[in-house]
């Protein structure tokens, strides 16, 4: 039963490994691993499977993208400052068919100009900023709402 659950890659980009001791006062005090933990529990509560993949590395990311495209129903990618200028991976986004929502931890609206820019956001079905863990799960309704609906 349950390796028949639809997947939903959850991608993490550079330095997201360090969250934790990561500039807690910014991005909390949980670590990557404690997050997945509660991302695969909302997801399997809802009938969804998460698979997760982190990466200081642009291209293994993209690598990840396209080996894992054809296995999952959708993506959540919070791809740390990657998002801010990374045509690179906002084109791998673009190539696949499943949705893909944009994630981060922290208000990336009131912090430094450079990171109100994403060159992600125009391939991806939302924007979710500024709500911790919590918008993951949000992330996680958002791409399987897509998915049920057939889009
Ligand atoms: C981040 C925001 C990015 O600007 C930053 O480079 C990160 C984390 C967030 O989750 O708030 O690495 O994506």
């Amino acid at each position: 039963m349950f390796q028949h659950r639809p997947v939903i890659l959850v991608i993490h980009g550079p330095n997201l490994n360090m969250l934790g001791p990561r500039e807690p006062e910014i991005y909390g005090s949980a670590s990557l691993q404690d997050l997945e933990k509660q991302v695969r529990q909302y997801a399997r509560a809802r009938g969804y499977r998460a698979r997760f993949y982190q990466s200081n590395h642009e291209g293994r990311i993209i690598d990840c993208i396209q080996k894992q495209q054809n296995r999952i129903c959708g993506i959540i990618i919070n791809a740390g400052a990657l998002t801010h200028y990374s045509y690179a991976l906002r084109d791998a986004l673009a190539c696949v068919t499943v949705p893909a929502a944009e994630v981060h931890l922290s208000d990336i609206s009131a912090r430094e100009d450079f990171r109100k820019i994403s060159v992600i956001e125009p391939v991806c079905c939302c924007r979710i900023y500024g709500k911790g863990a919590a918008g993951y799960a949000e992330a996680v309704d958002a791409v399987t709402a897509l998915y049920e609906r057939g889009e």
